[in-house]
């Protein structure tokens, strides 16, 4: 093996993750969790912010949190329809993990603008996502269940005045056959720079 195939090795397993919403049990174990946050908290991170927050929840807790979106979002007057309440329930029956997301902003940092925490906290979550492929699972990143609401965030503990809620992870074994996604070609969004 040469220098270079040895290199591209272990990026095999970070082109094969696709993002899979129907998950099911086996979910991830406690050690594999701490696995997949010590991964996120790998993320870059200008000054140390470290502003991460994942909230962990489990059956039948994640049953409750669903049906309590439902109810922030029919308070604020954007009901979900009855078919999309159907498939939300049917999401979330069998899955073993929901992880709630929110990262802490310091508004007005002398250094670090909010785009550069905001950057920090994607790359935590795809660190994350990337652990659990490495680890056998499917993860999917879903902005769903009432995740812009104030409510939503403040049900997880994170204050809307100091916390940006970034929605949640499903995590577990998919219940589909899981066919590889169809990606671009690299040099499609790439290209060498030359100074003119
Ligand atoms: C911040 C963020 C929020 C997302 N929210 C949703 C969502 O609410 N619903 C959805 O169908 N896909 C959502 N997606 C897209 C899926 O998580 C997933 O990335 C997409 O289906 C493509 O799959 P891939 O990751 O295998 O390319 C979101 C992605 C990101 C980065």
């Amino acid at each position: 093996m040469n220098e270079v195939s040895a290199g591209v090795l272990p990026v095999s397993t970070l082109l094969s993750r696709r993002s899979v919403k129907l998950v099911g049990e086996p979910g991830p174990n406690d050690e594999q969790i701490e696995a997949a946050l010590a991964a996120a908290v790998c993320a870059p991170d200008h000054a140390k912010l470290q502003g991460w927050r994942f909230a962990l929840v489990r059956q039948p807790d994640i049953l409750a949190v669903g049906e309590k979106a439902f109810s922030v979002l029919e308070g604020l007057g954007k009901p979900l329809t009855p078919e999309k309440q159907a498939s939300t329930r049917f999401w979330l029956k069998d899955l073993p993990l929901l992880v709630a997301m929110a990262y802490q902003v310091h508004h007005d940092h002398p250094k670090v603008p909010v785009l550069e925490q905001t950057l920090s906290m994607g790359a935590a979550v795809m660190n994350f996502e990337n652990a659990m492929h490495a680890m056998g699972y499917s993860s999917f990143w879903s902005t769903g269940l009432g995740s812009y609401t104030d409510e939503m965030a403040e049900y997880f503990g994170f204050d809307s005045l100091d916390y940006q809620f970034v929605g949640y992870l499903g995590v577990g074994m998919p219940k589909n056959r899981v066919i590889p996604a169809d990606r671009p070609d690299p040099w499609s969004v790439a290209s060498w720079f030359k100074a003119p």
